[in-house]
């Protein structure tokens, strides 16, 4: 099975994506994952990445194409995979076809998760998480037990330099602007599947179950 993950910033792609991917056994590629650990190291993508992410803009189509080309001639996407984040633009939709045609891919699916604006903005402000060991936390539905503190290992938690307010209805703007226009794009080709994303974590992981069950069945 291999997916796609779309949706606005905060709908729960790198949520969900972890719990369905360590489920069924697929390989979990997030595109922002990658370039947040390159701006941490500094690598040249890092330092290319760092300031459109700071800005809650998208990196430039050639380099998220050419970083998802290496991903493949490496080996990572042959085996079933979701990939979380990517593609985001009609250019990388079709740059990701074209790459899939070439190494004999198939696209089984492009899941939507659908949530309201506010919600999104209550989500990322309360986001935080572990800088030493990845714990994901959000006030108030998943604090830690002592305000500030990771549960498992006490590092003082952090939050992502793009979940600022201002930050964050800019990765809106952009989303809507630049990447809703792929939602036609998938489902002109009877891939896309849209989930109400706006439930709990288990209510939507049960519905994603559903939907790539159904899918995995045809
Ligand atoms: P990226 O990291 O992909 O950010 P995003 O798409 O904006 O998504 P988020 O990670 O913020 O949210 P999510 O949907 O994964 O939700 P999550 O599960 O974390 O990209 C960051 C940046 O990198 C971009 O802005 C861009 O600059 C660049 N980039 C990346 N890919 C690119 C590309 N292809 N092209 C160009 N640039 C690219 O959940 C959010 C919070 O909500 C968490 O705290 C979680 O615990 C909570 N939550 C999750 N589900 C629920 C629920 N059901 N109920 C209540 N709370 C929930």
């Amino acid at each position: 099975m291999n997916l796609v993950f779309l949706g606005p910033p905060g709908s729960g792609k790198g949520t969900q994506a972890a719990r369905l991917s360590a489920k069924l056994g697929l390989v979990h590629l997030s595109t922002g994952d990658v370039l947040r650990d390159a701006v941490k190291k500094g690598t040249p993508l890092g330092q290319q990445a760092e300031g459109y992410m700071k800005r809650g803009e998208l990196v430039p189509d050639a380099l998220i194409v050419s970083l998802i080309e290496s991903k493949i001639a490496a080996g990572e996407l042959t085996s079933g995979f979701i990939l979380d984040g990517f593609p985001r633009t009609i250019p990388q939709a079709e740059a990701l076809d074209g790459m899939f045609a070439k190494n004999g891919i198939t696209l089984h699916q492009v899941i939507l998760l659908s949530v309201p604006d506010d919600e999104i903005v209550r989500r990322l402000s309360g986001r935080w998480h572990c800088p030493t060991c990845g714990q994901g936390y959000n006030y108030p539905a998943a604090m830690p037990q002592v305000a500030g503190k990771c549960d498992k290992d006490g590092s003082l938690l952090q939050r992502r330099p793009d979940d600022e307010e201002s930050v964050v209805r800019n990765r809106l703007g952009v989303y809507k602007k630049q990447t809703q226009p792929i939602e036609d794009y998938y489902r002109q080709k009877s891939l896309l599947r849209e989930i109400k994303a706006d439930r709990t974590p288990d209510q939507v992981f049960a519905a994603l179950m559903e939907a790539t069950a159904v899918k995995a069945a045809r």
